[in-house]
């Protein structure tokens, strides 16, 4: 077949370099976005009077069957025809004729796989953010079931204070909140009309990208034709709240496996989505959670790839620039995947609310209560917590746990604890009266579930 650009050439491409340039393997999947765009174009040469309406309509009926035969599985893309933009065109004009061949008029492959990208981009960011929506509504919804199932909060991985299963869920929907706001922030810069710019000096055709824009949905027009051909700062932003998406489901997943390990004993994750060992009989292992974890690392290399390769090309569009697709679709189809996944792991995991409680109830998780207690009976904060200190030493010796000791063993410590202490440090009572905002007590929770506006 011959190149839609061949003119120039004396000699055809050899097959090796036909096989090393040719994109259409992967930018096959912006099919739907290069006609549209296509048909978008061709009716503003038509209204212009770049090219007459009637051609202009026989374009776009064209384009419209090419889509359709795509559809049904009708269409083998050649790889000898590049790239999908240069399928599409050789497709159209096999079919329609001479015709076709003014399709191209003041567009370039630079403007129009910019185009593409960006209107494909605009979908599937929409298509994360449901995703994104759903996993919140299945996080609260579990929230809420789980306002009194107290378990211990950490720090350094090591018992720190009584919280609740709640409030521990609900600190991921406040992150998959911000990375909802983040990818919605970033459509705002994907949805601008790169359309017009040509290869890089735009064209000298009078051409109407505001009608473009309209039927193609674009909030805006690029300002600059070498700018609109030659960043895509929009895929890098993409992939990098993708990233930031990928740490909050790995940090998540990691503790999903942590919980799930007999050590701890918090949960059990559901038969459906867990798996077993070739080899041990008794293996259940959380895989999917580990395969989410490792698969943060594929989305940031996807973010690396992509800075990597803009970061020393020079304006305008060069073919490095091609290698952005996979980066982007490799990203996409990842996170997309995780937080399809994840979600009824989550979802349909048993909680072992016993063993969350006894181990809140271990580890001294209410010696900060204690010294509390202390600092309201008036003593100075440090001094407080210098004698609480004290007491837990004492209590690791002994085996006991601070609620265990008796009011005579207290008072080798302090004279000021009396009988009211056992209901201050109850476990319970340390939850509930953290009542504060953004705090674990069940009715900060609550509104913590009514203000994030997840149903
Ligand atoms: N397949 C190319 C890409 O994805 C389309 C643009 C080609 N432009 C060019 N001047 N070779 O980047």
């Amino acid at each position: 077949m011959s190149k839609l650009w061949g003119g120039r050439f004396q000699k055809k491409t050899s097959a090796m370099v036909d096989d090393f340039h040719s994109s259409i393997s992967f930018d096959c999947r912006l099919y739907r976005y290069d006609i549209e765009g296509s048909m978008a174009h061709a009716e503003m040469l038509g209204k212009t009077g770049i090219i007459t309406p009637g051609e202009a309509g026989t374009i776009v009926d064209g384009l419209k069957e090419v889509l359709s035969d795509i559809e049904n599985g009708l269409v083998e893309f050649s790889v000898s025809a590049e790239d999908i933009h240069m399928n599409i065109e050789q497709i159209l004009t096999d079919r329609i004729g001479a015709v076709a061949k003014k399709l191209h008029t003041a567009r370039s492959r630079n403007d129009q796989v910019a185009l593409d990208i960006r209107m494909y981009l605009r979908d599937e960011i929409d298509n994360t953010v449901k995703l994104l929506d759903h996993l919140r509504e299945t996080l609260a919804e579990m929230a809420r079931g789980h306002l009194d199932t107290v378990m211990p909060g950490y720090t350094h991985l090591q018992r720190a204070q009584p919280i609740t299963l709640a409030h521990h869920l609900m600190a991921y929907v406040q992150m998959f909140g911000r990375d909802r706001q983040r990818l919605l922030d970033c459509r705002r810069r994907v949805n601008v009309l790169p359309l017009g710019a040509g290869a890089l000096a735009g064209t000298t055709f009078p051409l109407d990208p505001e009608f473009v824009a309209g039927k193609l949905g674009f909030d805006g027009v690029a300002q600059n034709s070498l700018d609109a051909v030659s960043d895509r700062d929009f895929a890098v932003e993409f992939t990098a709240c993708a990233s930031i998406i990928m740490v909050h489901l790995s940090r998540f997943c990691e503790e999903i496996i942590l919980w799930s390990s007999a050590e701890f004993s918090f949960i059990e994750l559901d038969d459906e989505y867990s798996t077993g060992s070739s080899m041990m009989p008794q293996k259940k292992n959380p895989d999917v959670a580990e395969l989410i974890r490792g698969k943060s690392g594929r989305v940031f290399g996807d973010l690396t790839a992509l800075l990597t390769m803009l970061k020393g090309i020079p304006l305008a569009y060069n073919k490095d620039m091609q290698e952005d697709k996979e980066a982007l679709f490799d990203a996409l189809d990842t996170v997309k995947k995780c937080l399809a996944v994840i979600r009824p792991m989550l979802a349909t995991l048993r909680v072992r609310k016993e063993n969350m409680l006894e181990a809140a109830r271990g580890g001294f998780t209410n010696a900060t209560d204690l010294a509390d207690y202390l600092v309201r009976k008036g003593v100075p904060f440090r001094e407080a917590h210098e004698i609480v200190g004290r007491a837990v030493f004492y209590c690791v010796q002994a085996g006991k746990s601070l609620d265990q000791l008796t009011l005579e063993e207290y008072s080798a410590f302090s004279p000021l604890v009396e009988e009211d202490v056992y209901t201050f440090i109850a476990i319970s009572r340390c939850v509930e009266a953290r009542k504060v905002l953004a705090g674990p007590s069940p009715d900060s929770v609550r509104r913590a579930i009514e203000k994030s506006g997840v149903n």
